[in-house]
């Protein structure tokens, strides 16, 4: 293996880069994050050889694991034909392909594929494309969103627009457009406590109780001026994978059918497998207007995004230049074809590997892991769906009172469990399992294993921090 030198990255790490949704003088206070080198299966490899299980997929979307040869070999063959060429003026064949694939495996009803570059901009343009729908239609009025209460959409404008997570998303109002949103539903236990960074308990008891009225009342009081709800279907994810009841999806569609809006849902999480169907909106069979992917299209190999339009919305676009109903948004690598190449093999591997039936067999090998934490005195809620998991840690279960925000209890638990091996990622202090889907049996119960013996460390996590804030 190549030698290097880790001491001499993280200075360069700290000198020259910025990170992702990240404190960056905590981050430069604490210098021990490992440097990735390698990937194997659902395995990680730093710079100093450690090894640890890739438990979050890499931010939610790795699928077959790392280094996977069928992938690796796409990407060269593609290489050897072309690296990129564009889609405005040009074609080119995985775009293609993929395009019709999508289309074959999406839920029925959509048939136009629509590409970009991750999956803010697959919500960007979900957005825009909902609102100049109702323009080309004759409708300008319509420029008004419906949301969650703790959405997550991504990070671009529109998609902050749409966001509902006070800390990610407060700062930017006043560059955002109009927006209402409403409190979700949120499947049982919930009077155990606030749920995630997203959402307090007051909310939720108001959503649980009143969300369908409350979206009447929004889509009643302001008629003909909504273009869209947007929902991540089943599961809203960096909320703190809160899980709506059955039922939702199939409300909401015949809700936004009622009032005549469009209904966009987001499984740039939920898509490819995670819920335990290819795509979430398959548990309810809905099939929104416009439906945004990304992460595990391409299994988490390349920055890829798609939104897929139903005929009626393409319609509305389908005119002469001189109509000015055409869609004039694209980014220089939209449908980038060693992507396309990419996610192409990977639904080949959803085939030849029964990868769907694998990730099922292990639902329950997961929820097993982790029900030992279910009568767990810092346990509010163990929640899961598919391979998607979060144990909710609280000061007190019966209250729902959490520990302080500063002690940051979920990133401390994080760190610990890296020194064992294991890479998970918080939010706020819900620890998050996600593993890539063909992840093998022995593997998952590691994880689960290492999650519940975390547990066991919070009485000196919580010394410790007592003695650097005083006690709470
Ligand atoms: C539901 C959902 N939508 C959109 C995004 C944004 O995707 P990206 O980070 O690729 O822009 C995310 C990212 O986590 C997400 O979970």
């Amino acid at each position: 293996m190549e030698n290097f030198d880790t001491a001499q990255l993280r200075r360069w790490d700290q000198q020259y880069l910025w990170h992702p949704f990240t404190p960056m003088k905590a981050w430069r206070q604490k210098p021990d994050a490992p440097v990735i080198v390698r990937g194997q299966d659902e395995f990680l490899f730093d710079s100093d050889g450690q090894r640890y299980i890739d438990g979050v997929s890499s931010l939610w979307c790795n699928i077959h694991g790392h280094h996977v040869p069928e992938l690796d070999a796409a990407v060269r063959r593609q290489l050897d034909q072309v690296a990129h060429t564009t889609l405005l003026g040009l074609s080119n064949v995985p775009s293609i392909l993929l395009a019709k694939r999508l289309i074959e495996i999406a839920p029925r009803g959509l048939s136009k594929v629509f590409y970009s570059d991750n999956g803010s901009t697959a919500v960007e343009v979900a957005c825009k494309m909902a609102y100049q729908y109702w323009v080309n239609r004759g409708q300008p009025r319509r420029s008004r969103f419906i949301a969650w209460q703790g959405a997550y959409h991504g990070d671009t404008l529109g998609a902050v627009s749409v966001g509902g997570i006070p800390a990610f998303h407060a700062v930017y109002q006043p560059l955002c457009f109009p927006v209402d949103r409403v409190a979700p539903p949120l499947q049982p236990p919930f009077a155990s406590g606030p749920r995630s960074a997203g959402l307090t308990w007051a909310q939720g008891e108001a959503g649980n109780r009143q969300w369908r009225a409350n979206l009447e009342t929004l889509l009643a009081g302001r008629p003909g001026e909504y273009a869209a709800l947007i929902t991540e279907p089943l599961v809203q994810g960096a909320g703190g994978m809160l899980l709506h009841p059955p039922g939702t999806l199939r409300q909401l569609r015949a809700l936004a059918d009622r009032h005549e809006v469009l209904l966009i849902c987001d499984e740039v999480l939920t898509g490819f497998g995670r819920t335990g169907e290819m795509f979430a909106c398959e548990h309810e069979q809905v099939t929104p207007d416009l439906l945004c992917l990304s992460k595990g299209l391409t299994a988490g190999y390349m920055p890829l995004g798609a939104t897929l339009a139903t005929h009626d919305i393409f319609e509305a676009f389908d005119a002469d230049p001189q109509e000015g109903k055409t869609f004039y948004h694209g980014h220089t690598f939209t449908g980038h074809p060693l992507a396309c190449a990419v996610a192409l093999a990977s639904l080949d591997l959803f085939q030849t590997r029964r990868l769907l039936a694998h990730g099922r067999a292990l639902q329950d090998l997961l929820a097993a892991g982790l029900a030992p934490l279910k009568s767990h005195p810092h346990v509010a809620d163990v929640r899961q769906l598919g391979l998607i998991a979060a144990v909710q840690i609280v000061k007190n279960r019966n209250t729902g009172e959490g520990y302080p925000s500063a002690w940051r209890i979920g990133g401390e638990l994080c760190t610990r469990l890296r020194r064992r091996g294991l890479i998970l990622r918080p939010l706020a202090d819900t620890l998050v399992l996600m593993p890539p889907l063909a992840i093998q049996s022995e593997n998952l119960r590691t994880m689960t294993n290492l999650v519940v013996e975390a547990l066991d460390w919070l009485p000196e996590i919580v010394r410790e921090k007592e003695n650097i804030f005083g006690e709470s």
